[in-house]
């Protein structure tokens, strides 16, 4: 009897970064970008045609060896600032700045997703105990890395999330003018962000770069899911969006794009959870304490600041802007009115004594 032959764990960089043929390009604001669609119109993500399947071989895998997928709760994602019902409010009075802001800081934070191809992956076979033949650990600078980021910031000639929130900003508000002084604030933010201590001073250095880093883009990626909502429900509603329908559509391939993203890090990540990691003085630590370590403490911070942050990002200029309306005060009075009520919960599921 012959059984089914089991599914390959092992992927050529090609392969992850292959895509199925398209029958008609997506054009975002003149510019050709990635995925494409089939002949029955249906949107298919770029580089998936080997990469989704490889990143479920790997995550059964785990499960089959009796490893969990670690899932970040939805719970701890903040709401979007400013919240749907205050940008349609802001949109209807013609007070665009706020969300050509907001929009515009989108698309620059997917841009920089780029970085991650320049993460430094040591020789993790060395710093591993365990094997990791046949895992995502293994191919993530063989092709798991490059993937992500030619699918946030665009890859020659062809257009990726950047251009595409770009696109679907300017669908909607009719190509606004953009606020010369966005990516500026942006980096101010981020330079102003303070220097921590290294959580694991005694793993390897370059390991524990790349642990921390993936650990904050899941965390980002994952957050990113309220982003897309947030941006599907506005630029959707034909009395705010000049172009609701694509404007939509372009954030709904975006959202279908990110989900290769969520995956393939939360099984890397539980990989290395399920083994042993070797410390630079001789000894070995859990792989779950590091993870978990790395998680809570983003996890954490996330949660506290970004409301914060975000609100800091366009509360300014949107004072400002409001003051062209009629009635400014009570304009901004029913705005405030809509503000979404939210705190951080107490557990991140991640707590340094569960992963004891
Ligand atoms: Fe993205
Ligand atoms: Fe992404």
């Amino acid at each position: 009897m012959t059984s089914h032959a089991e599914p390959s764990l092992t992927f050529s960089e090609d392969e992850l970064l292959g895509s199925r043929k398209y029958d008609e390009p997506l054009i975002a604001g003149g510019v050709r970008c990635h995925g494409g669609f089939d002949e029955d119109g249906r949107y298919h993500s770029p580089r998936t045609l080997h990469r989704t399947p490889a990143i479920s071989a790997w995550q059964d895998q785990l499960l089959r060896s009796g490893h969990d997928v670690i899932e970040i709760s939805r719970a701890l994602m903040p709401p979007q600032y400013p919240n749907v019902e205050q940008a349609k409010l802001l949109l209807r009075h013609g007070v665009r700045d706020p969300m050509v802001r907001s929009l515009t800081i989108i698309s620059i934070v997917e841009g920089f997703g780029a970085v991650i191809r320049d993460v430094r992956v040591p020789e993790l076979a060395e710093l591993i105990v365990e094997p990791i033949d046949g895992t995502a650990l293994s191919h993530l600078r063989h092709g798991l890395f490059e993937a992500h980021a030619r699918d946030e910031a665009g890859y020659e000639d062809e257009g990726g999330h950047k251009q595409m929130w770009e696109a679907a900003r300017d669908l909607a508000l009719e190509h606004p003018k953009i606020p010369g002084d966005v990516l500026m604030r942006l980096m101010g933010r981020r330079s102003r962000a303070p220097k921590r201590e290294r959580p694991f001073p005694q793993l390897d250095e370059k390991l524990e770069r790349m642990l921390a880093m993936m650990a904050q883009v899941l965390v980002i990626e994952v957050f990113a899911e309220g982003t897309f909502q947030w941006g599907i429900d506005v630029l959707s509603d034909p009395e705010v969006s000049a172009e609701p329908q694509a404007a939509g559509d372009m954030v709904r391939y975006i959202q279908s794009d990110e989900s290769p993203h969520v995956e393939y890090l939360r099984t890397a990540l539980s990989e290395v959870r399920a083994r042993t990691l070797r410390t630079v003085d001789g000894k070995q630590i859990a792989g779950c304490k590091v993870v978990d370590g790395l998680l809570h403490d983003m996890l954490h911070n996330l949660t506290r600041n970004r409301p914060r942050e975000q609100r800091e990002d366009v509360r300014e200029s949107m004072i400002a802007a409001m003051q062209d309306v009629a009635n400014p005060t009570s304009l901004e009075e029913e705005y405030e009115s809509l503000a979404s009520a939210w705190t951080a919960p107490a557990q991140t599921g991640f707590e340094p004594s569960s992963a004891a």
